[in-house]
């Protein structure tokens, strides 16, 4: 008989959680005004918030935290995580930062100006801000395939080559870069093909552009490579992330994701001139160069993390630990954005809660009802997320509406998953009498889904 499939690791150490009650999460939620980001994470059972900085980091990465070398300047950190920077993404400039927000802030300090246009597939929430923050724009050209959420695609984060060209063609001398950012998290942790990165640089070259990629999940988008696409079966993840980095000018780095640490980014280029532009910004907003918000113990980590990482059991094992998930939803018929993203699965709940009106934010009811079947923790990524338009304050309501289960690595055990599935299965079960959602009482004017205070109808 064929042995199944098990992890690449064993667990040396547990860090014990707590159930709770229905009536305790009725009183905790409440107290929370309905917000999951306002809960104590010891009122939570299961943390699915988010896989940024939860990740459990390996014995070998709390060994190399021993030898962090803390010095202000020239730390020995800084150049064993330089290396292992290189070495990976064949990039030399290194910049590190204390995570992924503040290489972004730091490059676009650089290369971003006003008025500017920069295209990409997907813009994260931070990725959009540092962009808009400077009056300049962010212009997605994700496939429209995306938008469906029942859809087959196996790369599903691509962009769009044609909107890309329109967008060249168009505005050609205000484009500073195009940003791709692999896996496209917001479009459901979605792959893109090396077809479509080898496209995006014909395109760039061109028109004369540069291309950034957003790094944060890279390794799991080179295992999708590897599983999907035709005359990659047989590279190594390492091979297939250099490839995938020989077709960008440079990257911005969260290493909470794919680096498993629990804290740490960076910058990295082949290009001196944007070497030389970004650390004038490192060091007002960071610090100094060789350190730029790391402990020397975390950059440390950091290159150990990015290795092992690269290696093909690990990101087997986690993305595995996804699709068992989504499995067990199938089980249930239970929609979400197919096929199961590489870090999250994203439940899609204007198909799940059909009786709960837009105006009533059926994502955010659904993550709170979630929390108090099971005490799990997911977050809306939908209406509540979207923001007001700027310019006439309505809520808007033209994207997705959906549920992120987000799956920390090496954390949770596949007897967690099947909680979560049952836990959801049930919601789902009781989704007809669900007619009612919440109402905002107070928000602030951007990003409000971090602080916004809601009831519920
Ligand atoms: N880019 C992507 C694609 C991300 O998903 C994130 C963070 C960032 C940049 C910013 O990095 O958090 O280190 O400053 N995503 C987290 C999430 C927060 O939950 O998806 P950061």
């Amino acid at each position: 008989m064929e042995l199944p499939f098990a992890e690449s690791w064993r667990i040396k150490m547990v860090e014990p959680i707590r159930k709770s009650t229905r009536a305790e999460r009725e009183k905790w939620i409440k107290d929370a005004h309905y917000n999951v980001f306002q809960l104590p994470a010891e009122q939570v059972y299961i943390d699915c918030l988010t896989d940024s900085g939860t990740g459990a980091m390996s014995d070998r990465q709390w060994a190399a935290m021993m030898l962090g070398d803390e010095s202000y300047a020239g730390a020995r950190s800084f150049f064993k995580m330089r290396d292992a920077v290189e070495r990976i993404t064949g990039f030399k400039y290194v910049i590190p930062t204390h995570q992924g927000r503040a290489a972004e802030n730091v490059l676009f300090s650089a290369l971003v100006r006003e008025g500017d246009h920069v295209p990409g597939n997907s813009h994260f929430d931070t990725t959009k801000g540092h962009i808009e923050s400077r009056r300049a724009m962010a212009v997605d050209c994700t496939i429209d395939e995306a938008k469906d959420t029942q859809l087959e695609h196996p790369f599903k984060g691509n962009v769009d080559l044609a909107k890309l060209e329109a967008e060249l063609a168009a505005h050609a001398d205000r484009i500073p870069f195009i940003i791709v950012t692999v896996t496209n998290n917001t479009a459901g942790g979605q792959p893109v093909s090396m077809e479509n990165l080898r496209g995006v640089r014909a395109l760039a070259d061109k028109y004369g552009k540069r291309v950034i990629l957003d790094s944060a999940r890279f390794a799991e988008n080179a295992y999708f490579i590897k599983m999907r696409e035709s005359g990659y079966a047989d590279k190594t993840i390492k091979e297939i992330s250099r490839e995938m980095f020989s077709y960008a000018d440079g990257m911005t780095m969260s290493a909470k994701k794919d680096a498993i640490v629990n804290m740490g980014g960076f910058i990295a280029t082949r290009h001196e001139e944007w070497y030389e532009a970004a650390k004038c910004f490192c060091i007002p907003f960071e610090g100094y160069l060789t350190y730029g918000g790391m402990n020397g113990r975390d950059m440390e980590a950091l290159a150990v993390g990015l290795d092992e990482n690269t290696e093909f059991d690990n990101l087997d094992t986690r993305i595995r630990q996804v699709q068992y998930l989504a499995a067990r939803l199938d089980e249930y018929g239970i929609p979400y954005q197919r096929p199961a993203g590489g870090h999250a699965i994203f439940i899609d709940a204007s198909k799940v809660l059909t009786n709960v009106p837009k105006e009533e934010f059926p994502a955010q009811t659904l993550t709170v009802e979630l929390y108090l079947e099971g005490g799990i923790r997911g977050c809306e990524i939908g209406y509540i997320l979207a923001d007001r338009d700027p310019v006439t304050r309505q809520n808007r309501f033209g994207g997705l509406d959906l549920l992120r289960l987000a799956i920390p690595r090496r954390t949770y055990t596949n007897n967690h998953m099947d909680v979560i599935a049952a836990a959801l299965k049930n919601v789902y079960d009781r989704r007809d009498e669900i007619t009612r959602g919440v109402r905002i009482t107070w928000e602030a004017e951007l990003m409000r889904h971090f602080t916004v205070q809601l009831e519920r109808l």
